[in-house]
C-alpha cells in the first residue's frame, strides 16, 4: 500500500539511486533514451531530443454544461523532476505512489503545500508548474502553459516556458478513469518543442452534472516528458 510517506522516501531515495548519472544542466540526470516506454500506436515518438521528464500532481478542472454533462476548463500542477529515477526499477511505479499520496493529502493541502512539504525534506527537484492560459497567437480559448521561469536550474529564466496546442490524444491504457495521454506542440516559449502526457492517474469528472453547479477540481497525476526546446 502506498501512502504519503512512500513518496516522500521516494523523493528522498532519488539522491541515492542517482548516485551514478551524470548532472546536466537543465534535469538532474542525463536521459539517454530520447524513447517514451509502451506509448501507444495513436502517438507517434517525438522528434526531438527529451529535456525533462516529471511527475506532476495537481487537478483537472470542470465546468458543468447545459446538458449536463463536464468540460476541462484547464489543470493546475506542479511537476518534479524524476530524469534521476529514469533508469531505475521505481519509474514504472511513480505514477501509481504520486496519486496514491496526492489522493491521500489532507483536501485543504495543494499540489505545492505536498510539494513544498517534500521539499523541505530533499534537495530541490521542482522543475516548475503546469496550468492554463490565454491563447497566446489567437487571444481566445486557453491552451496548457509549462513554467520553469521561477523554479531549479531555469529559475530566472524568462523563456523557460512553453504554451502548446494538443496534436494527438488516445485514451489512457489504464482504464477510463484516467485521462487520455496525449502529445502536444509548442505556440510559443522556449522550453520544449514537444509536450507528451502519459502514465496518467484519474482527473476524470462524473459523468453527469447539475447545471449550474459550481467548477470542480480532480485530483490526477501524470508524465510529462519535454522534448526540444533552446534554453540556455
Ligand atoms: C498523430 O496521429 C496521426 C494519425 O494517427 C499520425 O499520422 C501522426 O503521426 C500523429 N502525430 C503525432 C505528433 O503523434
Ligand atoms: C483549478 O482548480 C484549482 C483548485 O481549485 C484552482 O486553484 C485553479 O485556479 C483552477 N484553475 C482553473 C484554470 O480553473
Amino acid at each position: 500500500m502506498f501512502t504519503y510517506t512512500a513518496l516522500i522516501s521516494l523523493v528522498l531515495s532519488a539522491p541515492i539511486l542517482s548516485a551514478s548519472c551524470h548532472v546536466v544542466r537543465r534535469s538532474g540526470c542525463a536521459i539517454p533514451n530520447n524513447k517514451i516506454a509502451n506509448l501507444p500506436p495513436a502517438l507517434s515518438q517525438p522528434d526531438a531530443k527529451l529535456a525533462f521528464v516529471a511527475v506532476a500532481i495537481g487537478t483537472q478542472n470542470y465546468t458543468c454544461g447545459s446538458t449536463g454533462t463536464y468540460t476541462n476548463v484547464g489543470a493546475v500542477a506542479e511537476l518534479f523532476d524524476i530524469s534521476c529515477l529514469h533508469n531505475t526499477f521505481v519509474f514504472p511505479a511513480i505514477p501509481d505512489i504520486a496519486i496514491a499520496a496526492w489522493k491521500a493529502a489532507p483536501p485543504a493541502l495543494s499540489a505545492q503545500a505536498v510539494i513544498s512539504g517534500l521539499h523541505s525534506f530533499s534537495s530541490p527537484e521542482i522543475l516548475g508548474q503546469h496550468y492554463y492560459v490565454t491563447n497566446p497567437i489567437t487571444g481566445t480559448g486557453v491552451n496548457p502553459k509549462w513554467d520553469f521561469t521561477s523554479q531549479g536550474a531555469t529559475a530566472g529564466n524568462k523563456n523557460a516556458f512553453v504554451v502548446a496546442a494538443k496534436v494527438n490524444g488516445t485514451t489512457a491504457p489504464t482504464g477510463s478513469q484516467d485521462i487520455d495521454w496525449v502529445s502536444l506542440q509548442a505556440l510559443t516559449g522556449s522550453l520544449a518543442t514537444e509536450v507528451y502526457r502519459t502514465d496518467t492517474r484519474l482527473g476524470q469528472p462524473p459523468a453527469t452534472c447539475t447545471p449550474g453547479s459550481a467548477e470542480i477540481a480532480v485530483k490526477y497525476a501524470a508524465k510529462y516528458w519535454l522534448f526540444g526546446g533552446s534554453i540556455e
